[in-house]
């Protein structure tokens, strides 16, 4: 049955596999025998490899070992958790914090604990996957808004009353690389009452020089405001976070099963967290290299007549006509030395290349990939 399954999902060109890498992650990679620039990672800043994150890590792993063998309402949590969250509270401006395994178990953990089946959850068409699931776990009715779309969410949160209202939406749209209408979605959260429930996956580090997306548009924390941010993406580690009113991260000790029912992150990826977040904090210079190979990035494509569609961020698409055509591209760029890896059905329904870019990367990396794609579309790529 797997089989036929597997067999038509090849024919259609939606089977996927796992490639692994033969190196560290960062702006050179060994991939499928490979030496390649990868331009597909969320690894914004380039710490994944950097060497105080390593040793960070390694002090950590000396002291506390490797597992942390129990949720951290038991025993799996340490100072190092603590101290983490106080400084993800500070870079949020938070009254304060608390980590999750991994940005999947933050939403789906923490959707379900503030919206129970009575609430009414607004959902922006093109949320993460994630923040999806959360929404069906609560057993919320959740209520989809046009992608953005800021009357049509408006004239739901008039027409739909039912429990109290959670907006939810990412910041950073993690497949076209546009920003969300924070500014209006603070005000139409605060005219409606509402919670608003904000994925901060790709905007902690990269946006607000690193503090995120609220930061980026000047916006306070407001006490309804709920950030989630992950630190396995700007990050360089693994794990992630919620952090908003104290009531509010108290309420999700005591009922978040992702994190109660769940072991604690080892404190070797929390220190690595600790010391990222030290740089990303300190080192200014990081976050501007990043902005300033993004705009590189987009310029370079624009001037080969690629539209980058709503991209305002690292994360840049090249949208093609079907999953074939993302194959074939990839393929055509892999063998110019780029990762750049299909995007495809289910995961959006346009097909596309997601070029992410970092601050790692060189003018030479960029030029390679603008002079490949603009040889791709002489030979009728895309
Ligand atoms: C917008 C968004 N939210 C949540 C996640 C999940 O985060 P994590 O990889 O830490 O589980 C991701 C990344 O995969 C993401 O892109």
């Amino acid at each position: 049955m797997f089989e036929e399954r597997l067999e038509a999902l090849r024919r259609e060109g939606l089977l996927r596999s796992i490639s692994d890498r033969d190196s560290p992650q960062g702006r050179i990679i060994r991939v499928r025998g490979g030496v390649l620039v990868n331009f597909s990672s969320n690894d914004y800043l380039g710490l994944c490899g950097h060497d105080s994150l390593r040793r960070a890590a390694a002090r950590a792993a000396e002291e506390y070992g490797t597992g942390s063998g129990a949720s951290r309402l038991l025993s799996g949590g340490t100072a190092l958790h603590r101290r983490l969250e106080r400084l993800l509270s500070d870079l949020k401006a938070t009254e304060a914090s608390v980590l999750f395994g991994s940005g999947y178990a933050a939403n789906t953990g923490a959707i379900p604990a503030i919206a129970d089946r009575d609430a009414t959850i607004f959902s922006d068409e093109l949320n993460h996957a994630s923040l999806i699931d959360g929404c069906r776990l609560s057993r919320a009715s959740t209520v989809i808004y046009r992608h953005a779309d800021m009357d049509h969410l408006e004239e739901l949160l008039r027409t739909v009353r039912r429990g109290r209202p959670v907006i939810v939406t990412d910041s950073v749209f993690s497949m076209d690389g546009d920003i969300a209408p924070l500014r209006d979605l603070t005000q139409l959260a605060a005219a409606h009452d509402a919670l608003l429930y904000i994925d901060d996956a790709h905007g902690t580090g990269v946006l607000g020089r690193g503090r995120g997306a609220l930061s980026h548009f000047g916006i306070p924390p407001e006490s309804f405001v709920i950030q989630m941010g992950t630190l396995s993406k700007a990050a360089g580690s693994y794990g992630a976070f919620i952090a908003a009113g104290g009531d509010l991260v108290r309420w999700l000790v005591n009922t978040a099963r992702t994190l109660i029912y769940s072991t604690a992150l080892p404190a070797h990826l929390v220190a690595a967290s600790v010391e990222a977040v030290r740089i990303m904090t300190s080192d200014a210079l990081l976050v501007d290299r990043l902005w300033r190979n993004r705009e590189s990035l987009v310029r370079g494509l624009h001037c080969i007549g690629v539209d980058t569609g709503r991209s305002e961020t690292p994360i840049v698409p090249i949208l093609l006509e079907d999953d074939q055509a993302a194959l074939r591209l990839s393929e055509f760029l892999r063998a110019r030395g780029i990762h750049a890896p299909a995007i495809r059905r289910p995961t959006v329904r346009t097909p596309r290349l997601r070029l992410t870019v970092s601050a790692a990367h060189t003018e030479e990396d960029i030029a390679l990939l603008i002079t490949s794609l603009r040889e791709a579309r002489d030979c009728g790529l895309f």
